[in-house]
């Protein structure tokens, strides 16, 4: 008899860590559940992986999208394993007042209500099962600030306090763990660290680390910060 296989939700899989990790979860038997905006990559993404990896075109600012997108995939296979909050952007480097209203909406829209629109469509799922990990993607800047950052230092500190609360809310048998992956060289890092971000890991290198750790977080962990060991 074939056993299970773990299903993983990660948002944001089109490129950097998300894509890096939906790669090495499905190297390593799970199945992997995955959106992005742009649709040539999902479809790419979609082509090369297969069934039954599932990757759709979803913006989680979007609640109906998020919505749709949860019904289905719990319909199709029922409630995640694990759960990753991973899709977010950063405003270009500018000071805080030099921030347009509408470039501050959007990091807002993504990294922080983005991730409580995916959280309010899948999670009750997952409660009504008692078991589950959520991970929500924090920051070294969810836990201390640089100039020119403030906007995403602001939305990486809300999902600290976020997941926390969360956390105190899971019945036993979940976790929900604020995750900061450490410093990576993606197309995020490069927007704030110019050329100084090919000093540091790939994704692919730093998702041979942190796929392992994050399959190790269990319920002990609830509520607590912790970051990859990279
Ligand atoms: N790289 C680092 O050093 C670092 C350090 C600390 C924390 N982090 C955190 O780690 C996570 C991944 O970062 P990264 O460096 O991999 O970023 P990235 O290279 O910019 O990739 C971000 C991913 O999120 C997706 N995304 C953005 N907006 C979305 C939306 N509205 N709906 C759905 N997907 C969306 C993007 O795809 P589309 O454009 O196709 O939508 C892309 O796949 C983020 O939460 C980030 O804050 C990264």
């Amino acid at each position: 008899m074939r056993t299970k296989s773990k299903i993983v939700l990660i948002t944001g899989v089109t490129r950097g860590l998300g894509r890096a990790m939906a790669e090495e979860f499905i190297r390593q038997g799970l199945v992997v559940l995955g959106c992005g905006r742009s649709p040539e990559k999902v479809s790419a993404l979609s082509s090369s992986s297969g069934s039954p990896h599932d990757f759709a075109v979803v913006n989680v600012a979007s609640d109906d999208e998020v919505r749709s997108w949860a019904r289905r995939l719990l319909e199709e296979l029922g409630p995640p394993d694990l759960l990753l909050n991973n899709a977010a952007l950063i405003n270009r480097n500018a000071p805080l007042w030099q921030v347009s209203a509408k470039e501050f909406s959007e990091i807002i829209d993504v990294n922080l209500k983005g991730v409580a629109n995916v959280l309010r469509h899948f999670v009750p799922a997952m409660v009504e099962r008692k078991s589950g990990v959520v991970v929500n993607f924090s920051s070294g800047w969810g836990r201390s600030t640089a100039a020119e950052v403030a906007p995403y230092c602001a939305t990486k500190w809300a999902i600290e306090g976020l997941t926390q609360a969360l956390a105190q809310e899971l019945p036993a048998g979940m976790a929900a763990i604020p995750l900061n992956p450490g410093i990576i060289n993606t197309e995020m890092l490069q927007s704030c660290f110019g050329s100084s971000a090919s000093a540091y890991p790939t994704a692919r290198q730093w998702a041979k680390v942190a796929v392992p750790f994050i399959l190790n977080l269990g319920t002990a962990e609830n509520g607590r910060s912790l970051s990859v060991p990279i």
